[in-house]
């Protein structure tokens, strides 16, 4: 049972586990608000279709939409998790469809992190049969070292080392996405 044994301001420990601060909030918000305002320049006169993709995408998708200036719709989807099993065996399946048609729409898909890309490419390869009018993707986080499928991320809040990271809506243990800060497993 993975448990917050102690939590500052810049710090997390669970178990021997250390978590330091990589992002504080407010250089998190301040990317996400050069993040809209780039899309809010792109999308002018449009109306584009954010999909976030659960679990992970929920908290940063609400403050991105929130600093957006087009109109937007937003929907959501869900892969299976299959840890490291997901990653060598590239089996992935849909949990949750789209509620929307995405025929014919500018749909941006927003991801809090981008891994091996995997995910992100199997979501390409599905929706781009549902021929949206355009398709970007909007990734908070990227590790760039760890990239195993050749993807192309169209807005990118940081890119980071190939270290694991909690907080904002990233997980441990289904833990801790409520964390106000982004932080990383200190070696
Ligand atoms: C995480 C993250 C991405 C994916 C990235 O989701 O939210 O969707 O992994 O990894 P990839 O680039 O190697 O595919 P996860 O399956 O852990 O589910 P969660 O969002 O519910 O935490």
């Amino acid at each position: 049972m993975h448990k917050i044994d102690s939590i500052e301001k810049d710090v997390v420990i669970v178990g021997a586990e250390k978590f330091v601060t990589l992002f504080n909030e407010e250089t998190i918000q301040r990317r996400v608000k050069e993040m809209a305002a780039q899309i809010s320049e792109d999308y002018k006169g449009k109306t584009p279709v954010f999909i976030g993709v659960l679990n992970g995408a929920f908290i940063f998708l609400s403050d991105l939409i929130k600093e957006v200036k087009s109109d937007c719709e937003i929907d959501f989807f869900k892969l299976s998790s299959y840890g490291d099993e997901k990653i060598s065996s590239g089996n992935v399946k849909l949990l949750k469809e789209l509620n929307c048609d995405v025929s014919g729409r500018d749909i941006i898909i927003v991801e809090d992190i981008v891994d091996s890309g995997l995910s992100i490419k199997f979501i390409e390869e599905l929706f781009s049969r549902h021929t949206p009018a355009s398709m970007k993707v909007c990734a908070l986080l990227v590790k760039p070292n760890s990239l195993k499928y050749e993807v192309k991320i169209d807005y990118i809040g940081f890119n980071i080392p190939s270290k694991f990271v909690i907080g904002y809506g990233l997980d441990y243990a289904q833990k801790f996405r409520n964390l106000k800060n982004i932080y990383v497993l200190s070696e």
